[in-house]
């Protein structure tokens, strides 16, 4: 497969994973895992969920990472200031960069906002410098449209 069919095919499957499950908890969790199975070169993937003012960490997949982020810090938490998705080259020219696991060196942040509501970021991290592309994003952007549609997200 290349890296279209990877994406559209990873898509599907989130699709499949929603419709077949309803709880919202295990929905998201499985959908971590499926990006970590379809996605080659990434050493992390997760969520983190707004609660009171700040994002806290939610299903992952990876090493243990930082557990709260202050809004306007670090990648995700400027991708909520900003509620612009980050695509970042290399994380180590970002100012404020939250170095939860040293072998990161790109990554990825889409917001996660639903009917105007902020609830969150899905977080992506690879080991390579400048590994995630513009496909990517449209791809991963789309993935967090089907949560939308199918996350009661105040059940999380
Ligand atoms: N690097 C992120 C923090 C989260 S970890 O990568 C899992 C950031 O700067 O927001």
């Amino acid at each position: 497969m290349n890296q279209e069919e990877r994406l559209k095919y990873m898509n599907m499957l989130l699709k499949s994973q929603l419709s077949s499950e309803k709880d919202d908890l295990a929905n998201i969790s499985n959908a971590t895992a499926i990006v970590m199975a379809c996605i080659e070169r990434l050493n992390w993937v997760g969520f983190y969920i707004m609660r009171d003012d700040e994002l806290v960490l939610g299903p992952f997949q990876g090493l243990p990472a930082c557990n709260r982020i202050e809004i306007g810090k670090g990648v995700c938490g400027t991708a909520i200031e900003s509620q612009k998705v980050r695509l970042v080259h290399d994380v180590h020219q970002f100012p404020g960069h939250i170095a939860c696991d040293s072998a990161s060196n790109s990554e990825l942040v889409i917001p996660i906002i639903k009917e105007d509501r902020v609830i969150g970021v899905l977080d992506l991290d690879s080991p390579e410098v400048g590994r995630f592309t513009e496909l990517e994003k449209e791809y991963f952007v789309k993935f967090v449209d089907i949560l939308n549609e199918y996350i009661e997200w105040d059940n999380i």
